[in-house]
């Protein structure tokens, strides 16, 4: 694989953690199909800086919620990997996900099938139809949180959710290791983006309560995550498999 052109397919790399992690990895040499799911302007921006890092990259729509749109869209990915002239590819990175504060005494069944079909549903699903043009000896990252280990009120069904991914990437590291594939979640603590109305970068009482909380000191930037998946995507991290990594700047140690 190492010679090889390599292939990452990276949901929600239009802002944020997926944005990032397109960007470190494109800086390795790695071309990305990426989905956004309505920010297509800043997605056209993600294609242009990854070709103006030399590497390649094809943004793709996608609602993870939809499951009954991932036939068409793994003809979507198909077709763009014939574009970027392979046949299967290296590396998922399930990315995309909405935030949720509703507080429990409030929280209704369709606010809780939204928030399951984004950030469980569809990465069980989008991985399940994906396998088939993933590589074997590939690698799969799912992003989960900090918030799996230690708790912040109004936040139950995004992070009982979470929780589920943790498992299933355990479960998966055990179903998939016989192709070679390593399964492994990347947990980040509170990060600067656009995620929950962008409070952690804009609120400043939010974003100093939580550097208060976190041993280095400062909120986390995307920054600090997309190296890291993209490390872990590397050749140096074959023989992690099945863990969940978190990378929160040691939040509520
Ligand atoms: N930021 C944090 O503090 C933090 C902490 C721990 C974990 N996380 C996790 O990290 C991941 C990325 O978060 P982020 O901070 O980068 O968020 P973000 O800046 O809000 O970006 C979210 C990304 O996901 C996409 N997306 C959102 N809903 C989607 C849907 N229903 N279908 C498909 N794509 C969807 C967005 O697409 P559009 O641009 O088209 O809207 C965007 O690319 C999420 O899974 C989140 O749970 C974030």
């Amino acid at each position: 694989m190492n010679n090889e052109k390599r292939i990452a397919i990276v949901t929600g790399g239009s802002r944020g953690l997926g944005r990032s992690t397109v960007l470190a990895l494109a800086a390795r040499g790695i071309d990305s199909i990426f989905t956004y799911n309505s920010a297509v302007d800043e997605a056209n921006k993600v294609v242009a800086a990854v070709e103006a890092a030399g590497a390649r990259a094809i943004a793709l729509q996608l609602d993870t919620g939809s499951v009954g749109s991932f036939d068409a869209f793994v003809g979507e990915v198909r077709r763009a990997m014939t574009s970027l002239g392979a046949e299967r590819f290296d590396y998922l990175v399930n990315n995309a996900g909405m935030s949720d504060h509703t507080k429990f005494a409030e929280l209704t069944e369709a606010v809780l099938d939204r928030i399951y079909a984004v950030n469980f549903k569809g990465v069980v699903f989008l991985t399940q139809k994906l396998l088939p043009i993933l590589k074997d000896g590939g690698r799969i990252i799912n992003i989960s949180t900090g918030l799996t280990r230690f708790t912040t009120p109004d936040t139950i069904p995004y992070a009982s959710l979470k929780g589920a991914i943790d498992v299933f990437t355990l479960y998966m590291a055990k179903e998939l290791g016989r192709r070679g594939i390593t399964v492994n979640t990347v947990a980040p603590g509170a990060i600067q983006t656009d995620f929950s109305g962008g409070t952690v970068r804009d609120n400043p009482a939010v974003n100093k309560h939580v550097a208060s909380l976190t041993a280095l000191g400062r909120p986390g930037v995307p920054d600090d995550i997309g190296p890291l998946v993209a490390s872990l995507l590397s050749e140096d991290a074959r023989w992690v498999t099945g863990q969940r990594i978190e990378a929160s700047g040691g939040m509520n140690l």
